[in-house]
């Protein structure tokens, strides 16, 4: 029996939990809110859809704690998303509240899970998830990597006009402006990427992948992305449920790699049903490891904003 449960089942984290059912990942998902009725509703919703891809999954919803009982992996997304006037760390301190609430019920109810938080300002509601549980630090990620991620890769594709598959490109650093997409070590069918499009248009492709979540949270006018994002939820849960060995994205503790140390940054790892396996050292150079500290310094100003709360 594999379980998932997902707490906070608002657009993220229904979307989230729609996508793991329907791909059949687990044998049960598990979706909490502080709404109660409106969570079961969910759940059921979700869960009568099963049917049609012949799916063996449960899913369960509602407001009691005791529906995540022994899963082995709990998805983070309660939290308030950023209006269009505003950044992910303007969130820090309404969302900060949220998740202490939630850690603590989460360490009561599934010790042992990974936890795999999405709620912004993403690496610093990692970090507090971390210090609030006193959690192994190779049991925590956040998720966004995957997420900025398939925003790269789905532009090029659009400039390029090669299917999304053939193209391979990463992120790394934090969930914010100062993210870094990898455009020298990306390739095109295969090709370096600067041989495929030139470097003004790499450069476009670049900015709008870091401002990727404002674009969207624009268009909506009201909440930010929800189905991109619940399948990078979902990218990051099969990498640890199947030990696929895929090195993904993700915010993970930092201890000396990279030249950082004592914050989560979105870094290359290997996961395993463990957690972080191995975060993969790529040979950057000195501009994109200057760039990936300097995102690495903008999230050790938030860890300090939550140390002096
Ligand atoms: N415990 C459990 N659930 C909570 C709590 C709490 N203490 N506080 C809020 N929630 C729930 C809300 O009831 C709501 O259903 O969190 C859910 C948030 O859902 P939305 O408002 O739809 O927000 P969403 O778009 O899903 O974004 C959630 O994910 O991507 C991030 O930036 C985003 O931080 C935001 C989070």
């Amino acid at each position: 029996m594999t379980k998932a449960a997902i707490i906070g089942a608002g657009y993220v984290g229904s979307t989230a939990a729609y996508v793991l059912a329907m791909k059949g990942l687990v044998d049960e998902v598990a979706l909490v809110d502080i709404l109660d009725k409106p969570t079961q509703g969910k759940a059921l919703d979700i869960y009568e859809g099963t049917g049609v891809f012949g799916l063996d999954v449960k899913v369960k919803g509602g407001h009691d704690y005791s529906l995540i009982d022994g899963s082995d992996v709990v998805v983070i997304t309660a939290g308030v998303p950023r209006k269009p006037d505003q950044k992910r760390e303007d969130t820090l301190k309404v969302n900060a509240k949220i998740m202490k609430d939630v850690m603590s019920q989460v360490q009561a109810h599934a010790p042992d899970a990974i936890i795999v938080i999405v709620s912004n300002p993403l690496d610093a509601m990692t970090y507090l998830a971390a210090k609030e549980s006193g959690i192994d630090k190779q049991k925590i990620v956040g998720m966004a990597g995957t997420l900025d991620t398939t925003r790269f890769k789905t532009f090029i594709s659009e400039k390029s006009g090669v299917g999304p598959g053939k193209i391979e490109a990463m992120v790394l650093g934090g969930h914010g402006d100062l993210m870094v997409p990898l455009s020298r070590l990306a390739t095109v069918d295969g090709k370096p990427l600067h041989t495929a499009l030139s470097d003004e248009i790499i450069k476009g492709l670049e900015d709008r992948t870091r401002k990727g979540g404002a674009e969207i949270v624009n268009l909506l006018g009201n909440g930010s992305a929800y189905f991109a994002v619940g399948g990078a939820i979902y990218e990051v849960l099969e990498a640890i449920f199947t030990e696929n060995g895929k090195v993904v994205p993700v915010s993970a503790w930092l201890s000396g790699q990279y030249g950082m140390t004592d914050l989560f940054l979105g870094v290359p790892c290997k996961l395993d049903k463990n957690g972080v396996q191995e975060i993969v050292e790529l040979d950057l150079n000195e501009d994109e490891l200057a760039a990936l500290q300097q995102s690495g310094d903008a999230v050790k100003e938030l860890i300090k904003e939550l140390d002096s709360m």
